[in-house]
């Protein structure tokens, strides 16, 4: 259990996470805060490479990205799974289906998120190792667009695990068995190496490391898996 540490009676956590974080950073920033009542957060949610360029320019104290960046000189700390499923509406025909083969994504309708997205970066990637072309009927910037279209028929998607909340399952969507599904990747802290944290974003770190698992399963729970 992290103790009351002098220096954290204010100050100011500056944050700045990919999408899929949404629904998470919320639920580990409250118990954070109940523990530290007197500071501030302020979270920038955002895609990989605009949390890339915020790192680069140096704007927060601590930085979420799920693909290793090509600069070498930052702290990088994995510290949650973050998988990444296809998803479509419960009554797609192939819902029922196991262990699909990933050549019949060949003939799904597509939803991509924009470019710049580490979502999108990871689904081009695993389509180019097994040779698998998608027709891409749309291109949205954010998770929350496409799990609306998916459910109004537009087509089917590859989203993080964390984006398919109890709402998603309520309102009838589900992942498919697709072979070489669900992509493994982790959420990492990180931040420039040579960076001096703040003692407030050293508590938080940690907090991460310590909280994050007992956070998710809480939350999967919520939707049974
Ligand atoms: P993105 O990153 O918002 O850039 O797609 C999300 C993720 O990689 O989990």
């Amino acid at each position: 259990k992290i103790t009351d540490l002098q220096g954290l009676k204010q100050g100011k956590l500056k944050l700045s996470t990919i999408t899929t974080t949404k629904y998470f950073m919320p639920r580990a920033i409250a118990p954070f805060c109940q523990l530290y009542p007197g500071i501030d957060v302020s979270l920038e949610i955002t895609n990989h490479e605009r949390v890339l360029e915020r790192l680069n320019e140096n704007l927060d104290d601590l930085y979420i990205i799920s693909k290793i960046p090509d600069r070498l000189d930052v702290a990088l700390h994995p510290f949650l799974e973050n998988p990444l499923v296809v998803i479509a509406p419960k009554t797609h025909p192939l819902a029922q289906e196991k262990n699909i083969p990933i050549t019949k994504l060949q003939n799904e309708p597509f939803i991509m998120r924009e470019r710049g997205s580490g979502t999108r970066a990871a689904v081009e990637q695993l389509l180019a190792k097994h040779g698998v072309s998608v027709k891409v009927r749309l291109e949205l910037g954010g998770n929350e667009a496409i799990k609306q279209a998916i459910g109004v028929g537009l087509g089917i998607s590859v989203l993080s695990q964390h984006t398919f909340t109890p709402e998603a399952a309520m309102s009838g969507l589900t992942i498919l068995d697709i072979q070489h599904f669900p992509i493994e990747r982790h959420w990492y802290v990180i931040y420039p190496a040579d960076k001096q944290l703040s003692i407030l974003a050293n508590t938080f770190f940690d907090f991460l490391q310590q909280e994050s698992q007992i956070i998710a399963n809480k939350m999967r729970s919520q939707i049974g898996m």
